[in-house]
């Protein structure tokens, strides 16, 4: 008895070992729950480029933290793994070269699913629901597309805003990031901003207005390299939990100030 107990144990860590081989990682350790590799074992890297409140932004510690990074630790805490977030430019993020690169196992910077970028990565199901929208001095008289013309327009580098700007045959000076764009608003290089609508609103207090948004029907996505199915269905597994257990609700209400319009 005690034998064939045995005999079907060796069995049985025979095919735990058998199993984890088939994910072509070194050893089990590298294989979070689910059967997901993740590039350091036991940690689950995201690339994001802050600042870009409330999805993205440092606080009073130098933490990244936001409702991006809010939704990829409850992705981490399902896989029983640690969090790293790594801030990297959203042209490497945007483009799959922080993921080609093995930078990061996720993309996640409130990034608009394109079919772009689908031909790139992998996307997860949308997360969140995006317009564009224009920012200009408080008092500005510009407040539509025709009013922008002959002006210069501040644009974040690799964006649909940037996308935007251009498709209206608008005047963009483009920048790295939202920091710089907005700081180039404040020293009058530029006469506007556009980029995405909820970005917007912390400037208000900062002496500009948000002139008019430009409904653009985006929808956020995370990134995964093209073919990490396990980890693309971990993060849709997480985001179905979530929406169904209230977490992603008390984030949002959390991060945005007001909870999701009707779902
Ligand atoms: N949603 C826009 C896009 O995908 C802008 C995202 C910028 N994100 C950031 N964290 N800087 O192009």
């Amino acid at each position: 008895l005690a034998a064939a107990s045995l005999a079907a144990g060796a069995a049985l860590l025979l095919s735990a070992c058998a199993s984890s081989d088939d994910s072509g990682s070194a050893g089990s350790d590298a294989t979070a729950a689910g059967g997901v590799t993740l590039l350091t074992p036991g940690t689950l890297t995201v690339c994001s480029n802050p600042p870009y409140e409330p999805f993205e932004f440092k606080d009073d510690n130098g933490d990244v933290v936001g409702l991006d990074i809010d939704i990829m630790q409850e992705v981490a805490d399902d896989l029983g793994v640690d969090l790293l977030v790594k801030v990297t430019a959203f042209e490497t993020i945007q483009s799959g070269v922080d993921l080609d690169t093995g930078s990061c196992d996720v993309v996640a910077s409130g990034i608009t699913i394109t079919d772009e970028r689908k031909a790139k990565f992998d996307f997860s199901e949308p997360y969140f629901d995006a317009d564009q929208g224009l920012l200009v001095p408080a008092g500005s008289d510009l407040s539509d597309v025709a009013s922008l013309e002959g002006k210069k327009i501040a644009v974040q580098q690799a964006t649909t805003g940037e996308t935007f700007a251009q498709d209206n045959d608008l005047q963009t000076v483009q920048f790295e990031d939202l920091g710089l764009q907005i700081q180039a608003l404040k020293t009058g290089q530029v006469d506007a901003a556009i980029n995405d609508i909820a970005v917007l609103g912390p400037f208000v207090e900062e002496g500009f207005e948000v002139a008019t948004t430009f409904p653009t029907g985006e929808q956020y996505g995370f990134g995964v390299k093209k073919g990490s199915t396990a980890l693309l269905d971990a993060i849709n597994g997480t985001l179905d939990r979530i929406r169904t257990d209230g977490t992603y609700d008390a984030i949002y209400t959390e991060r945005i100030g007001t909870a999701p319009a009707g779902e």
